[in-house]
């Protein structure tokens, strides 16, 4: 990890989606790593952006309220950058299926705007993209590794693999050094918690402190991969620090494991709350992908990326974060 500070030591960063979960998170991280770091994000009503996710380095931190769908905005925030980490995104796959279009405009269309005006107003910036495993779909086979085809189940993953395939288009075509994680199921500090829609692991999590159902839809045995935080902090630090991850996607995931039992050790970290089965919802059903488990050789191999932190610890933080800082995320 001391490579990676004295690589960010006095670096300029931009990190799109920088007040949300992942993004504020790589924040802290940078800042201790002596970067100059600007975020990006829009507030957007739904998102897990939040000012608070920053409030501890706010001194330290440039922050721009403003959409990256609006090229002055991103004419304004990238020249001088040198490295742009790309996390400004929606990740609903049911919302995604509300409202394709918003979907695809932010997730597609506003990448390619951003890679156009790295292009042309500064071509020798490194771009990491939050690429997901819903690219990938319901999984032919398991693990997951990068050849699997991307045959995505939902719009948010069409337009997520749509806006990866133009940061490679980029790649190729001008040079642009771009890489892509597709990250699995993230858990840990920070997640907004005002509604299930990003994810179920950070409900679980709201709704054991709640004293409250923890409801599995289904039998509850569908396999996510479970990721903490942090190690997707450091996958993304790795990838924009490295030339070898130039024009590459890598897959991210830590844990696998049973939704049921992700749910009984987040009721176990929290010391309340009880797991109840239920029918799934209609909508929910239809974007089910069923079991995933991601193949991470590759990451492992060529950035020498491995996850640090177990599912009981990342729980037991992630339960310690919330019963401190409650008031800000409820
Ligand atoms: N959390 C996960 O499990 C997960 C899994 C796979 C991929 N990802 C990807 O990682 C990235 C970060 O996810 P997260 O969990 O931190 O989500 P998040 O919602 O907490 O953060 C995303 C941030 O991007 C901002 N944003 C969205 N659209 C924007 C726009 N048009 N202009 C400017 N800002 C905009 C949101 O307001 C939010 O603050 C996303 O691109 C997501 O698709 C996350």
């Amino acid at each position: 990890m001391h490579d990676l500070d004295a690589s960010y030591a006095g670096k300029k960063v931009l990190i799109t989606g920088g007040l949300g979960f992942i993004g504020s998170t790589l924040a802290h991280r940078l800042v201790a790593a002596g970067a100059e770091v600007a975020v990006l994000g829009a507030l957007l009503p739904d998102g897990g952006g939040n000012p608070h996710n920053i409030e501890a380095i706010r001194d330290r931190v440039t922050v721009r309220i403003g959409d990256v769908r609006d090229r002055a905005v991103l004419e304004e925030t990238i020249p001088g950058v040198e490295v742009l980490f790309n996390l400004a995104g929606t990740l609903s796959h049911t919302d995604s299926m509300k409202d394709p279009w918003t979907d695809l405009d932010i997730n597609g269309r506003a990448q390619l705007g951003l890679l156009e005006v790295c292009r042309a107003r500064n071509p020798g910036v490194k771009v990491v993209f939050a690429g997901t495993r819903a690219q990938y779909g319901r999984a032919r086979y398991l693990p997951v590794d990068e050849q699997h085809p991307l045959v995505a189940a939902d719009a948010n993953g069409i337009a997520k693999t749509a806006g990866e395939a133009y940061h490679f288009l980029y790649h190729a075509h001008y040079g642009l050094r771009a890489t892509s994680l597709r990250i699995s199921n993230t858990y840990g500090p920070r997640h907004q918690m005002r509604h299930p829609r990003q994810g179920v692991f950070g409900w679980f999590v709201r709704q054991a402190l709640d004293d409250a159902p923890l409801l599995v839809f289904g039998d509850g045995r569908q396999v996510r991969d479970a990721v903490y935080v942090d190690d997707v902090v450091e996958a993304l630090c790795r990838a924009g620090a490295s030339e070898a991850a130039d024009g590459e996607a890598f897959n991210l995931g830590a844990s696998p494991v049973a939704l049921v039992e992700f749910a009984e050790a987040v009721v176990r970290a929290a010391g309340r709350g009880r797991v109840e089965l239920r029918p799934y919802p209609e909508s929910s059903r239809r974007v089910e992908v069923g079991d995933y488990v991601a193949d991470t050789s590759k990451i492992r191999q060529r950035l020498g990326w491995r996850p640090a932190v177990s599912l009981e610890e990342g729980l037991a933080r992630t339960v310690a974060f919330y019963e401190r800082e409650r008031a800000h995320y409820w």
